[in-house]
């Protein structure tokens, strides 16, 4: 596995590995790798021929007060958990973007509710670096987690808009044996915390199974998964069309339930099908 730092470098061998015909497959990540990213890299390796893996923990997408400064970092660790994957090329930029960087990628709509209606700035900087990415990378397939409901839908439409000549795929979200979601936040959780984050995962499967149960109306629904939730701060629970993320009223087709809340200083998110899409 090679491991580049150099933004131009990792350019110029992709555009030569793509002249060559080879399919470039690629993962972007915030490092401090777990089993929710391995998932992505096995999912993309037998559909390319050179796999690239990205860490770049990205301000763009954090906001005043959040957890850019702490956010968890483990070069080491990360380097081989992507060689145990068959990572061809990690890249790991010290810095992103020229001096003077001027541009914005937004995406209108889908990024207004849900994660965007509390982290305003965030979509703008996701968008901005994947396409950066994109851009560095020239990917023809590139894999983002189901975890990041929202973010994926995002991505998608920032790539059909703008035609960019990458296949999207979407990986199941991994959850812990205790069915807490994986996420790199995860290790700012103390004991109690972590045990309060099986919560929002409970909350979900209740909101399933009262569905499965023939419950249709989202406020019962709602009202069921909040009495359950142990978090310190509900920023969100809402049940929305897996596609366009319009809020329902009802689950009479394709629902999903995403949540996010604090537990502790810790914002976690989980998503769940309530109705198969
Ligand atoms: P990060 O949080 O590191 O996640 C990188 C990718 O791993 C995302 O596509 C995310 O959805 C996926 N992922 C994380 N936890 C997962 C889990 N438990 N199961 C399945 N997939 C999981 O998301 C980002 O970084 C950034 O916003 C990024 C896209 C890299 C842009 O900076």
């Amino acid at each position: 596995m090679q491991i580049l730092s150099d933004p131009r470098q990792v350019q110029a061998a992709m555009l030569d590995r793509r002249a060559r015909g080879q399919v470039v497959g690629f993962v972007p990540t915030m490092g401090f790798l777990h089993r929710g990213h391995a998932s992505l890299m096995d999912l993309a390796r037998p559909r390319c021929d050179h796999l690239v893996v990205s860490i770049y923990v990205n301000p763009l997408q954090f906001g005043p007060g959040e957890d850019l400064d702490r956010y968890p970092r483990d070069p080491e660790g990360d380097a081989a958990l992507c060689r145990a994957h068959g990572v061809d090329l990690l890249f790991m930029p010290p810095d992103l973007y020229e001096a003077g960087h001027a541009t914005t990628v937004h995406v209108a709509g889908l990024t207004e509710g849900l994660c965007g209606r509390s982290r305003p700035t965030h979509f703008d900087g996701v968008t901005t670096v994947v396409a950066r990415l994109f851009g560095l990378v020239q990917p023809a397939l590139a894999v983002f987690g189901e975890k990041d409901w929202q973010q994926l839908a995002v991505v998608r439409r920032m790539v059909r808009d703008l035609a960019l000549p990458v296949e999207i795929l979407g990986g199941p979200l991994v959850r812990d044996e205790d069915g807490v979601a994986l996420s790199s936040r995860n290790a700012y959780l103390s004991p109690d915390e972590r045990a309060r984050a099986r919560s929002l995962v409970g909350a979900l499967r209740g909101m399933q199974a009262a569905v499965a149960g023939g419950e249709r109306d989202v406020d019962a629904l709602r009202a069921q998964a909040l009495a359950h939730l142990e978090a310190d701060r509900v920023d969100y629970l809402e049940v929305v069309d897996p596609d366009s993320l319009a809020p329902l009223q009802r689950v009479d087709g394709p629902a999903r339930a995403l949540v996010a809340a604090f537990v502790g200083r810790t914002r976690l998110i989980d998503n769940l099908a309530l109705l198969p899409g």
